[in-house]
């Protein structure tokens, strides 16, 4: 059996819907707590392997597609770090096509009546001492990948959109939830992250946050502030490579944009104005997920 003990400080971030910045929040929340001092590993358990976009690591020497994670999860061998200090106090474990083998292989040792889908929480447990978070990423629609990602993880996050059938995939990712819990393993739903919706829209807001309640009852918190729509500043992170808030510090520090129209220069770079907007919406996301995890902690040490 895993030891889930040391699993306990695993985020996975997922739900049963492709394109609701399940990676852009992902990376952005691992990287902010990395950057405000948590030692943070990042799990890419997608075949797309799009965290490289979010965090600029594409042409890294040690980018495997997904190689060690996959050859790990199969053999059943301990998995180790492969690019290290990606920022400070964050490495990777990247993803790419080579996880595709492992849906394949679980399904044939299925047939055989072999399947395990412990095969994460085994070769992590290991490693997951010597961090104070891990976040997995996702793939949209592979449920054997998200079975194992889920069955690593201690708390699942779930970004969502407003339209309904973001909030029916919410209803899927809860079905998998209670097939990858047990008696030995905690797993619980963190919060419902709302994206893409401007922060202003309090009543798409409300009605989003009924559906979510009548769809899970208590058990699955839509956190304060979500993550607004900016489709400008969302691709030039990925272009360069950069987190949202690093792209903030960038904007902020940049020339103004009427100093090289008065000098009839042209400005070296121009930056999309949103960053420090949609920055702060990461902040305060990342605010939540640590104080929920520190609040259900204490919570569960107060009634031990
Ligand atoms: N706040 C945002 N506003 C607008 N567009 C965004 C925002 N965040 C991410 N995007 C864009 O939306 C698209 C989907 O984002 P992302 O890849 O993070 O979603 P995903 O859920 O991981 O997708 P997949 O299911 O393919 O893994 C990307 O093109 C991304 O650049
Ligand atoms: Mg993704």
């Amino acid at each position: 059996m895993p030891d889930y003990v040391q699993l306990a400080r695993v985020v996975c971030v997922a739900t049963g819907k492709g394109g609701v910045s399940k990676t852009s929040l992902t990376a952005n929340a691992a990287g902010l707590a990395a950057a405000a001092g948590h030692r943070t590993l990042l799990i890419d358990l997608d075949p797309q392997g799009d965290l490289s976009d979010d965090l600029g690591y594409f042409n890294h020497p040690a980018l495997d597609e997904g190689r060690h994670l996959a050859n790990a999860m199969l053999s059943g061998t301990p998995l180790q770090t492969v690019i290290t200090n990606v920022r400070a106090n964050l490495d990777v474990i990247p993803g790419g096509e080579h996880l595709s083998d492992v849906s394949g292989a679980l399904l044939a040792r299925q047939a055989r009546g072999r399947a395990s889908f412990d095969l994460l929480a085994e070769c992590l447990a290991p490693l997951a001492g010597d961090y104070d978070l891990i976040f997995i990423d996702t793939p949209p629609t592979d449920d054997t990948l998200q079975l194992l990602a889920l069955s690593a993880s201690r708390w699942l996050l779930i970004p969502t959109k407003a339209d309904t059938s973001s909030i029916r995939a919410i209803q899927r990712i809860a079905a998998r939830v209670a097939e990858a819990r047990s008696a030995d393993h905690a797993l619980d739903i963190l919060g419902v992250v709302l994206v893409g919706v401007p922060t202003a829209a309090t009543r798409v807001r409300s009605a989003a946050e009924q559906d979510i309640h009548q769809l899970l009852g208590d058990v699955a918190p839509l956190f304060d502030r979500g993550i607004r729509d900016s489709a400008a500043v969302a691709r030039e992170t990925r272009s360069q490579g950069v987190l949202v808030h690093e792209l903030a510090e960038k904007v902020e520090g940049a020339e103004p944009f009427w100093k090289s129209l008065r000098s009839g220069t042209t400005p070296s770079q121009r930056l999309p104005g949103s960053a420090p907007a949609l920055a702060d919406d990461y902040v305060r996301v990342t605010e939540q997920i640590l104080l929920r995890i520190d609040e259900l902690e204490n919570a569960a040490t107060g009634a031990a």
